[in-house]
């Protein structure tokens, strides 16, 4: 049968599934990301190579795939790191891990939103540092979330997701930004649609993105239209680093131009632009938005799968369709 690679350690299901399907298989190890030439080399050798969001393949390194290589599967929903168009004009297919972490994201980013809100995280180290003398009426005041504003930017599965436990769970009002309006959304939502960013950002208490990283959305949130947020206004990222101009966003916490942040992804991971982690109004998380047992799973299943059919001469589950 066919040889798949995988560039780093999976949940297990991953493994199981290509193995019962009567694939052989190579998984890296946890101790370190794949080097380009290891990838290159595996490119020009396996027949599927299931990538993480880490793993760089663009026109350059899809020059390495040999004509035995039938698919890339990311390990991800974003697929920003892929080179698509390269990949496909080679007659490779190419897929991601839709829906599987939906509510997984979704959850951290309401999670990253009470927790700046209430400054859960702040509260949390002045306990452990021995600051706590007792009640105070004035202790640490947070903002209610209960009534206030959300704009979600990007309404796809993750933002209207998080839409319905905003409006639903935390009784917020929602609006949205998108390409394009979503009447049945609205409706059932009680949401407005601003086709410009410029005429939703000066009005919400918080915002929450969820659009993928492409050239038109580097940096859709900059210096400028921070600028047009209230002073007290959260922005939570938990997309693509690259949506949010970052050292715009510590100037803006630093200058008090915005309340706060809640930030899951960053311009060059692992790394943080400086003054990010000195900030108190800010709560961050190292990319684990979809870090569930239970998502990065069904990750490994769908990874699988797509692998699987491909190999089968059958159509992928979740294919990225070509632009
Ligand atoms: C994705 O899938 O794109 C997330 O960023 C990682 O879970």
């Amino acid at each position: 049968m066919a040889n798949v690679f995988i560039t780093y350690q999976l949940p297990e299901a991953a493994q199981k599934l290509l193995e019962a399907a009567g694939h052989t298989v190579t998984m890296r190890p946890e101790e370190s990301l794949i080097s380009p030439d290891e990838l290159a080399l595996a490119l020009g050798s396996a027949d599927a190579v299931i990538t993480l969001l880490t793993d760089k393949i663009d026109a350059g390194m899809a020059e390495k795939a040999g004509t035995q290589l039938k698919v890339i599967a990311n390990y991800a929903v974003g697929y920003d790191n892929l080179d698509v168009p390269a990949l496909q004009a080679r007659g490779i297919t190419v897929t991601n891990t839709p829906e599987v972490l939906t509510e997984a994201v979704a959850e951290h980013a309401i999670a990253l939103l009470i927790s700046v809100a209430r400054r859960i995280v702040e509260s949390d180290t002045f306990l452990r540092t021995g600051k706590y003398q007792g009640w105070r009426p004035m202790l640490l005041l947070g903002t209610g979330l209960t009534t206030k504003t959300l704009g979600i930017i990007g309404l796809g599965r993750i933002g209207t997701d998080v839409a319905q436990r905003a409006k639903f769970g935390l009784g917020m009002n929602i609006v949205y930004n998108d390409l394009k309006p979503n009447p049945e959304f609205e409706q059932k939502f009680g949401a407005t649609y601003y086709a410009k960013l410029e005429d939703l950002l000066p009005r919400v208490d918080a915002i929450s993105i969820h659009v993928p990283l492409l050239e038109a959305t580097k940096h859709l949130i900059n210096a400028e239209r921070l600028s047009l947020m209230r002073p007290s206004a959260l922005v939570i990222n938990t997309s693509r680093g690259p949506v949010v101009d970052e050292k715009a966003l510590v100037a803006a916490l630093q200058n008090k131009q915005i309340g706060g942040a809640g930030l899951d992804v960053f311009e060059e991971e692992p790394k943080l632009a400086p003054g990010l982690a000195e900030l108190q109004n800010v709560v961050i998380t190292p990319h684990t938005a979809s870090a569930t047992i239970e998502a990065r799973s069904a990750m490994a299943e769908l990874a699988a799968k797509n692998v699987i059919a491909v190999l089968a001469g059958e159509a992928p589950i979740t294919p990225i369709k070509p632009a």
